[in-house]
């Protein structure tokens, strides 16, 4: 493990801005910002529930994940053409450059704009043609994860398992979100075991608002390599053992779990208990458009809340956020190394 040098606490907000990092826990939809929403309605013809962007901005007072995912998707209902697509994706590209993001693996949900009859082709087509870009324009490496929607059946996401087989050399792997309480991994235990057949990588949200049953289920009933969110484990001793012997990762969203409830608060966040156990924790944002901000506010308003964060913490949370990523092992480490210089930058002088 590098030892990170001495770094004054004033100089910390900057060096989490500054440090290259992987953002491997973002959904494209939840980066659809207000503005953007309003103006592809207008471009699409599309008619939405809210007055105004101040109308709508008034419905992010979420209770629980439930009560955020009624607004998201009717947020995505203006996403109808190949070009919407792009520009959410290039949009959301462009603004993790400048977190020093260089990598993002980015989750989509094929089955909301499917339901509404938007082509699999059109959506993968829009956001992988904004990963491509990404690399040559702004130098940050992306790939997809397709998603299926939990509350949907598990025949539902056969069925878009089907339509993306002509594209899956466009998607990096496959994960699980929406509702989590009351929709366990194991009810799509046949689907991901086709998926792994298929050579794809296997997340799952699991442990946001559902119980640690859930998170023992998404390892060894989907045999997900990363767990999304995670952050119930801590109500687990053995399965906190496991998560860190294994060291499996956990894609931690820390101000989505204060706008969602799962914290009263960011002070009384377990980021800190998760990496004194050993886990292999992650920052990321979730769903930045919606939750006040993207991966870099994450580091710093999360730092800020808990004062025994510290850089060594810092440097192990984006450490490990190249390790769990699926890039080619010689990016991995060629950001690692980076990483380390930005570090050696900051240092104290001695
Ligand atoms: N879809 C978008 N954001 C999500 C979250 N935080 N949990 C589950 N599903 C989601
Ligand atoms: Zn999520």
């Amino acid at each position: 493990m590098f030892k990170v040098p001495p770094i004054a606490a004033d100089r910390l907000p900057g060096l989490l801005a500054a440090a290259p990092k992987a953002e491997l826990h973002i959904h494209i939809e939840g980066s659809l910002e207000p503005d953007m929403i309003f103006a592809l309605a207008q471009r699409n013809g599309v008619a939405l529930p809210y007055a105004s962007v101040h109308d709508l901005r008034r419905a992010y007072a979420f209770t629980s994940l439930q009560s955020f995912l009624d607004v998201y998707y009717a947020g995505a209902s203006v996403l109808l053409h190949e070009q919407d697509f792009y520009d959410l994706a290039q949009a959301y590209l462009a603004r993790a450059a400048m977190d020093n993001v260089a990598r993002a693996e980015i989750f989509f949900d094929p089955q909301t704009h499917t339901a509404r009859g938007v082509d699999l082709h059109t959506v993968v087509g829009g956001l992988h043609r904004a990963c491509t870009d990404a690399r040559q324009n702004l130098g940050v490496s992306a790939s997809l994860i397709l998603c299926f929607l939990r509350h949907l059946s598990e025949e539902d996401a056969f069925a878009t398992l089907e339509q993306a087989m002509p594209l899956l050399d466009r998607i990096v792997g496959v994960g699980l979100d929406s509702s989590e309480l009351g929709h366990p991994p194991e009810k799509f235990a046949r689907v991901f075991a086709r998926c792994r057949q298929l050579g794809l990588h296997v997340v799952a949200h699991a442990g946001e608002e559902g119980p640690p049953a859930y998170i023992w289920s998404a390892l060894d009933v989907l045999k997900a390599e990363r767990i999304d969110h995670g952050v119930q484990a801590v109500r687990d001793a053995a399965l906190m053992q496991r998560l860190a012997q294994e060291r499996i990762p956990l894609t931690v969203c820390p101000l989505s779990n204060q706008k969602l409830c799962v914290f009263p608060g960011l002070a009384a966040h377990n980021l800190p208990q998760l990496l004194e156990a050993g886990l292999a924790a992650t920052v990321n944002s979730d769903d930045p458009a919606y939750f006040g901000g993207y991966i870099n506010d994450n580091f710093t308003q999360t730092f800020a809340a808990l004062p025994m964060l510290t850089a060594q913490h810092a440097w192990q949370l984006a450490f490990n956020s190249f390790e769990a990523s699926f890039a080619p092992e010689a990016d991995k480490r060629r950001w690692q190394q980076q990483l380390q210089a930005c570090f050696e930058r900051h240092a104290d002088p001695a």
